[in-house]
């Protein structure tokens, strides 16, 4: 036995690939039980699909790298909830594709940041030019979000792909609904700035009931 001990010990590679080896039961114990966990397979009961103005809004804030400055992810530190909200639970980002916790925080957490007290208007003047309204600030304007209109080209598809792909309870008549609305309706004239901005609005409306 001593021997067997011995051989691993002075033989780095061995050594290298039993460590690998014990490490990955490690991983499979933590890691493959989430995939069957009612607490991560399954979305809130609070949760709403995104509209399709917010969805495009979403498809914006991807584009202008806002996840490169802002987590989405509020940790369960008390530093954290009294200052973003709730903190995170795996049951509110199930229909996310693709998730948008990132991993650097130059500006705060917006995980919650449709349910903190701050109005549209104050969005819309922020994303226009952030240092109107906070002087200190080094976020980078989107003036010309306010006067692009939102491409609603593939809108449909993305609609479509959430609900067929990825199970998002969206319904053969609301995706109609919500076509018309952008073709005919109230979204027809929507900017990228109106789509973002709800996008914003929406963040957090899962947890408004919640206390942290
Ligand atoms: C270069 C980093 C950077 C990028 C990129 C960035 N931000 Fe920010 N953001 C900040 C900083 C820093 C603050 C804090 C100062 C302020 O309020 O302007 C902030 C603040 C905010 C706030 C106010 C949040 C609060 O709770 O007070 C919102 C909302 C926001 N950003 C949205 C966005 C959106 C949407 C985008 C993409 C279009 C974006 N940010 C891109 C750095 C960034």
């Amino acid at each position: 036995m001593s021997n067997a001990h011995e051989v691993v010990e002075k033989n780095v590679g061995l050594m290298i690939v039993l460590t690998l080896i014990a490490v990955s039961f490690g991983g499979l114990a933590e890691i493959v039980p989430l995939f069957w966990q009612k607490a991560t397979t399954e979305p809130l009961e609070t949760l709403e699909p995104y509209t399709a103005l917010e969805m495009e809004g979403r498809d914006i804030y991807i584009r202008e790298g806002c996840h490169v400055c802002h987590t989405q992810m509020v940790r369960p530190l008390r530093a954290e909830t009294e200052r973003f909200g709730p903190y995170s639970v795996a049951g509110e980002d199930v229909w996310e594709h693709p998730f948008l916790w990132g991993s650097k925080r130059t500006g705060p957490d917006l995980a919650r940041v449709g349910i903190r007290p701050i109005t549209e208007q104050w969005h819309r003047e922020h994303l226009r030019d952030p240092r109107q309204v906070v002087p200190e600030s080094n976020m980078p304007a989107y003036p010309w979000l306010e006067t692009t209109p939102v491409d609603w080209r593939h809108t449909e598809r993305k609609l479509r792909l959430f609900k067929d792909t990825f199970g998002v309870p969206y319904t053969d008549e609301g995706i109609a609904e919500q076509v018309e609305k952008f073709q005919n309706g109230e979204w027809s004239e929507a900017s990228e700035e109106d789509a973002l901005v709800a996008y914003l609005l929406s963040l957090g409306r899962e947890r408004k009931e919640i206390n942290p």
